[in-house]
Order: C-alpha cells, then structure tokens, then sequence
C-alpha cells in the first residue's frame, strides 16, 4: 500500500493560524497490525469549529478518532489535543435491546458518575449531588429528550437513543465532542434534527464537534473542515476544497466525480469498488 502524501493534500487547509486549538495533527499516521492505515494527516481544529471525518469502510475513521482520544498512539507526526481533559465521546454503533431496563437518566448519568469506568464515585457530597441531578437535567433537555428520559431506554427508539447517549457526552460540559457516526440508523428527519442540534452546540456553545459520517449531506452547512480519508492517505481543508471532482480523483488515484443536486446535496460517483467493499488497498 503506498502512503506517500498527495501534493493537494497539504496545499487545502488554510494557513491561518487558529487561536487556542482544541486539537492539532501534524504530518500524523497511524499503524494498526503492522500496516499504515493513513498517514500525512493536517488538521487544526479551534473553539466551535465544526469538523466530518469521511471515507469508506475500514480506512481508519473510528482509529482517528481513538488516536484523538489517546486510546491509539501516533506512529508518526505530532498529535496534540489540549482539549482531552475535557472530550466528551460518543462510539461507534450503539444500541440497546428492547429488553434493557436502565432508564436514559441513569445512562445519562454514568456521563457523570463513571466517568470513563462506570464506577460510581462514593462518599459525595448531598450539595455536589443536587448539582449533577440539575446539571444532568441541563443536558438531557438541551437535546430535546426530557419527554422519554424517565423510560427504559431499550423501549425508546434508536432516535431517542441517540439523544440520550448524546446527552451522556455533553453532561460534563465538554470542549471537545468526538462523535463516531452519530447519525448511523436515524432516519432523514433526525439526522437533519441531529446535525441542526449539533451545530447549535458547536456555535452556541463553543464546542468543537469532530464527527465521523458516512453522508456528508446532513451536516454539509454546518462544517467548517473535512477529513475524508482514503486509499491509505487524508485530505484536509474546507469542504468545497476536499469534496470535490478533482480532488478525490487525486486522492483514489482514480476517476471519481463530485455531482451538486438542485437541492444542494452532494453525490460522489464512482469510488473504486475495492474502496467501497474493504478500505484502503493493501
Ligand atoms: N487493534 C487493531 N488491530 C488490528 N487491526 C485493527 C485494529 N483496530 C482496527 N483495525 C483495522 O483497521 C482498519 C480501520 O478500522 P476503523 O475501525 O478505524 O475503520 P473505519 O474507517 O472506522 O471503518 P467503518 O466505516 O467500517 O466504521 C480496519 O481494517 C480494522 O479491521
Ligand atoms: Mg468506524
């Protein structure tokens, strides 16, 4: 598999410097089972800055994202997150079965009390207690799901559940949210509900979002920088530098054709099946 950088790769990211990043890649790779799985990855990503993570299956999305949250090391390059005392993270293809009793509350909670380990902190104070209970109401109502807290959260949708596990990252007061595929099994209605809250929150609130997708449609209005990872290599910059015809062509190394629907969306034509079916090619 060649790593080697593409020159519109670095050429894409806009120079400004961004005061107080909340995380910085620089020249970053990453190897998983001996072999690279991208490389030459740029990214500067400041307060309320909104960012996608894309490509297709297995080409390292969710490992970047692991490498943000120091749970994957850098095998070259800098990776430097000053936000990570404070990340708010959301992983992978979440749900729970109908027959789960734990109400959306107390998974709301575990944001709090387990912190990373899901062990309740002991001896707490009365006053500290009522301040969680408030601030855990905070977080489950800025996402719209006070109606179906209190219920079990197998019997809430996968909508519902999304919200709920959303809340469980916002309810520390993140600077930094890191949200793998959010939008995954929502219908077209909550992932435009779902990328407008997001978005909300990320210039509302201050928070930087870095989230991976799969449709860059949802939350194309809302983006400030893309990621779009592919064929062992990354391209960086603002979404109507990366997604288009010429760049991804230069990035598969094959034809590829970004087309704009009358309604705005973006269709991306032509990504080699192999990139499709089993990630970067080896
Ligand atoms: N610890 C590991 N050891 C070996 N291989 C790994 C490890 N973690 C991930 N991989 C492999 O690295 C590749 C990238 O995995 P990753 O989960 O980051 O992909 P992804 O882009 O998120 O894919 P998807 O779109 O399917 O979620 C996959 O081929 C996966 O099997
Ligand atoms: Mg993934």
């Amino acid at each position: 598999m060649t790593t080697a950088p593409i020159e519109h790769a670095v050429a894409t990211e806009a120079p400004a410097p961004t005061p107080d990043p909340v995380l910085e890649l620089h020249g970053a790779a990453v190897r998983v089972g001996g072999r690279t799985l991208w490389s030459d990855v740029d990214l500067t990503v400041g307060a309320g800055e909104f960012t996608a993570i894309l490509g297709p299956n297995g080409v390292g999305k969710s490992t970047l994202v692991k490498t943000l949250l120091g749970a994957h090391p850098a095998a070259a390059g800098q990776v430097s997150v000053p936000a990570r005392a404070a990340i708010g993270y959301l992983p992978q293809r979440r749900s729970f079965d109908a027959g789960v009793r734990i109400r959306g509350i107390d998974v709301v909670r575990l944001g709090l009390d387990g912190h990373r380990w899901g062990i309740p902190l002991p001896g707490i104070h009365r006053a500290r207690r009522r301040a969680e209970h408030r601030r855990i109401d905070e977080a489950i109502a800025s996402v719209g799901a006070t109606g179906y807290a209190h219920r079990p959260i197998g019997q809430c949708s996968g909508g519902e559940q999304q919200r709920l596990l959303l809340a469980q990252a916002l309810v520390t007061r993140p600077r930094l949210l890191l949200l793998d595929e959010p939008l995954d099994s929502l219908d077209l209605p909550n992932q435009s509900a779902m990328a407008a809250l997001l978005g909300r929150i990320c210039r509302e609130d201050g928070v930087a979002v870095v989230m991976v997708a799969h449709d860059v449609n949802p939350i194309l209005h809302h983006l400030d920088h893309v990621v779009y990872l592919a064929e062992g290599r990354a391209v960086t910059g603002r979404p109507e530098q990366v997604i288009t015809s010429d760049t991804l062509s230069r990035l598969y190394g094959a034809p590829v054709e970004v087309l704009r629907t009358a309604d705005g969306r973006l269709v991306v034509v032509g990504v080699p099946e192999d990139c499709r079916s089993c990630g970067p090619c080896c």
